[in-house]
């Protein structure tokens, strides 16, 4: 996705991650520079989550940046500086977030959890299936320290879950009534045998 202003002057990285602050990482600037940054920085999770939405058939995005700025979320931006004559383009984005929640272990067993969630996900039309979304996937997992069966992934769609089946050998998801999915391996082995 391209934006009128140069990307490269926020973003110094091909992938970067933004906070509550809307904060571009290592930006350094006076106090009017970084509001506009934090500005360019909003539109474009604005448009990213609108474009998330509709690759999804959703009503409403998910993700937009003031619902970032009210959370502890983490939002994952990958970016390609050569993309748009030099401007660079932002091709995916992922957004993760803890959450408290119950969840089903196979055999009907409940339990209260605050796992690290994949929340939203979206790798732009002209480049999916190319692994983008796994560079971008990997990269998070790298940062959080966490494998992918550990997570819970808030409605997943078919894509998606070709994807963890395809990149990480995740098949058979545990649905839950909150519309999160689990694998097997989520629970840790004194829950799955309490
Ligand atoms: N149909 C079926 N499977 C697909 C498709 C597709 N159109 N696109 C990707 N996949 C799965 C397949 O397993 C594929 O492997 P294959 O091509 O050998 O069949 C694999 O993903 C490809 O891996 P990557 O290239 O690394 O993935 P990609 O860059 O396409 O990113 C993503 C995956 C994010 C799911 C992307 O396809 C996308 O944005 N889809 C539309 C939005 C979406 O569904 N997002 C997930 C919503 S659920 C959530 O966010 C919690």
């Amino acid at each position: 996705m391209e934006f009128r202003f140069d990307l490269n002057q926020i973003f110094k990285e091909p992938i970067v991650e933004i906070n509550n602050s809307l904060t571009p990482p290592g930006y350094y600037g006076d106090k009017r520079a970084l509001w506009d940054a934090q500005s360019k920085v909003s539109q474009i999770i604005n448009a990213m989550g609108e474009a998330s939405a509709h690759a999804q058939s959703l009503t409403k995005p998910i993700t937009t940046s003031d619902r970032l700025r009210n959370s502890e979320h983490k939002l994952y931006l990958l970016i390609d500086q050569t993309a748009n004559n030099g401007k660079g383009a932002v091709t995916g984005m992922l957004k993760t977030g803890e959450k408290g929640l119950y969840v089903f272990d196979r055999e009907g067993q409940h339990y209260q959890v605050t796992p690290s969630c994949v929340l939203d996900f979206y790798i732009h039309e002209s480049r999916q299936r190319s692994g983008f979304g796994k560079i971008l996937f990997e990269y998070m997992l790298e940062k959080q320290q966490i494998e992918p069966v550990k997570m819970a992934i808030d409605r997943p769609s078919d894509k998606f879950l070709g994807f963890l089946n395809k990149h990480y050998g995740l098949n058979n998801p545990i649905k839950q009534m909150n519309n999160f999915v689990v694998f097997d391996g989520f629970f840790p082995k004194s829950m799955d045998s309490p």
